[in-house]
């Protein structure tokens, strides 16, 4: 499973990116919104000038004919730049549309194993269950990842999964033994996934040890 980061905040991308962890960014009308003082399209600009793979940028509009509009606004930002559009039966016409130009999309807002295979069958090139919304309406999210890989294994469907709304680290680990090809992870939580006590115990016992050292 691969990771991209989940947030339109460049601080946290670049941080990340040095880390040698990111194979991709995703953004959304919300994480856009909290950023103050740039563009949508000079953020992303920036993002994938940086980032060396998908770039998601979401369409806000709600028929196809403006999703196509701004997907293909976006898509002329930078050539590593994926459309996101919502699963609608217009996200999905946008969708193919994009598919037969040779765009990337990233098809959210997945709560059904059934909206999975419909944007998969429009050319979706990602999808996006998102976990964290549905375990808070008492659904269980990584259960529905783990229907929607062996579906694509089933039939031999080439869409990724990119495991989104991810909360917390058991997510993680999870959305990967469900079988997500990715995870998209808010910074706090990548940050969450270095940690183990017994690691931050064991440098301080290595330090101690090297300080102790008779040959110095
Ligand atoms: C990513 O593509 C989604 O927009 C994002 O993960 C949603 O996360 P949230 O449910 O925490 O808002």
């Amino acid at each position: 499973m691969k990771f991209f980061i989940d947030t339109a905040n460049f601080d946290e991308i670049k941080e990340a990116h040095s880390w040698g962890i990111l194979s991709g960014v995703t953004t959304n009308p919300s994480l856009v919104a909290k950023e103050e003082g740039i563009s949508f399209h000079d953020r992303l600009r920036e993002i994938a000038e940086l980032v060396d793979g998908s770039v998601s940028g979401e369409v806000i509009s709600l028929d196809a004919e403006g999703m196509i509009k701004e997907g293909l606004e976006l898509s002329k930002i930078a050539p590593n730049i994926t459309v996101k559009l919502p699963m609608t039966p217009e996200g999905l016409k946008a969708c193919k549309y994009f598919s037969e130009k040779g765009i990337k999309t990233n098809v959210t807002l997945i709560f059904s194993a059934n909206q999975a295979l419909l944007a998969a069958r429009a050319g979706a090139t990602y999808v996006s269950p998102f976990l964290g919304r549905l375990d808070d309406i008492g659904q269980n999210g990584v259960q529905l990842v783990a229907q929607i890989a062996e579906i694509f294994d089933i039939h031999q469907i080439e869409t990724e999964i990119i495991a989104a709304s991810i909360r917390h680290p058991q997510h993680v680990v999870e959305a990967a033994l469900a079988g997500a090809d990715i995870a998209t992870v808010p910074f706090k939580v990548l940050k969450q996934l270095f940690h183990h006590p017994l690691t931050d115990k064991g440098i301080e016992a290595f330090l101690a040890d090297w300080e102790k050292r008779s040959n110095k």
